[in-house]
């Protein structure tokens, strides 16, 4: 988005959970629109109240749906075309999170993760997309994880859905990278939410793994947005592991975007 055009115009899933909430009070001052999903109708217009005592001028809707369904997608998308000018800014950061052994992990456990991280944001933002590609210039941001790059014990189906998030947004990012849509990754480390369960947190605790306030994921998130950079890790020694798993993944980048027009070419529409 240009500095002449700082409105957003913003689709935001797991708009009422921990992360979702600081997102949505943080964003609000640089938002004409928001769209607010999530499963919980009254959480979400508990949020959409809360957001207007502080930002009268804001168009705020709600969307209460399943995004692990394809009528809750359908919903969603239609919530969108519903805004005015339609939606410039997609955050894909609805989730859930198991921590358990993967030997004894309940196969529909690993479905739900699958479907609900990995599935459902791939399958809304190809929803989105033609919104997208109409606007001036437009954003997709999944919301991932430090376990999108670090594997982590405990965590292996929910490491898996954030790996893929990972791959999902750098893939479709080049594909997209001669088009007005820009595809980026966020990455918060623990966040102090309900998505951690109370052995979670006992765990971090023992392992003096520190857990970051909501507000502090928010804050680093609407300076990621306003800069250059396509990922983001919050948190060190979180970005110093992660950066050792990935070494330097814009040297992949500018490879890929020379050979772009070559593969376009050969790309079945
Ligand atoms: N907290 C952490 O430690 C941490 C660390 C790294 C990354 N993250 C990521 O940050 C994101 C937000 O997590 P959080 O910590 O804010 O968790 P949270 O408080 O549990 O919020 C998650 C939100 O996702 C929504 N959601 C889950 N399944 C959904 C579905 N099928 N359809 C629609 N909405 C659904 C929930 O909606 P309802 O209100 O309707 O249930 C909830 O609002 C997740 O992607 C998570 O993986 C979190």
């Amino acid at each position: 988005m240009s500095s002449a055009e700082k409105s957003y115009r913003l689709a935001l899933t797991g708009a009422a959970g921990g992360i979702g909430q600081a997102l949505a009070l943080a964003l609000a001052p640089s938002c004409s629109a928001m769209l607010l999903v999530g499963r919980d109708a009254a959480k979400l217009a508990a949020l959409r109240q809360k957001l207007l005592a502080q930002h009268a001028h804001l168009a705020i809707e709600i969307v209460a749906a399943d995004l692990a369904s394809e009528a809750g997608r359908e919903a969603t998308l239609k919530g969108a075309q519903a805004v005015s000018g339609g939606i410039n800014l997609l955050i894909n950061n609805a989730g859930l999170s198991e921590f358990h052994a993967f030997g004894t992990q309940p196969a529909a456990q690993v479905e739900a993760l699958m479907t609900t991280n990995l599935l459902s944001p791939i399958l809304l933002s190809q929803k989105f997309l033609p919104m997208l590609q109409a606007q001036s210039s437009a954003q997709i941001v999944n919301i991932g994880s430090a376990f999108g790059d670090i594997g982590y014990p405990g965590f292996a189906a929910y490491c898996a859905t954030k790996f893929g998030l990972r791959g999902f947004t750098q893939a479709l990012r080049r594909e997209l990278s001669d088009s007005a849509v820009r595809v980026r990754y966020f990455a918060p480390r623990a966040t102090k939410t309900s998505i951690n369960t109370s052995a979670v947190d006992a765990m971090n605790e023992a392992l003096k793994t520190q857990a970051d306030d909501p507000a502090v994921v928010a804050q680093a998130f609407v300076e990621f947005l306003a800069g250059p950079k396509n990922e983001c890790v919050v948190g060190w020694p979180e970005r110093f592991y992660v950066f050792m798993n990935r070494l330097r993944h814009q040297v992949t980048d500018q490879a890929i975007g020379k050979q772009l027009a070559t593969i376009k070419r050969f790309l079945p529409n």
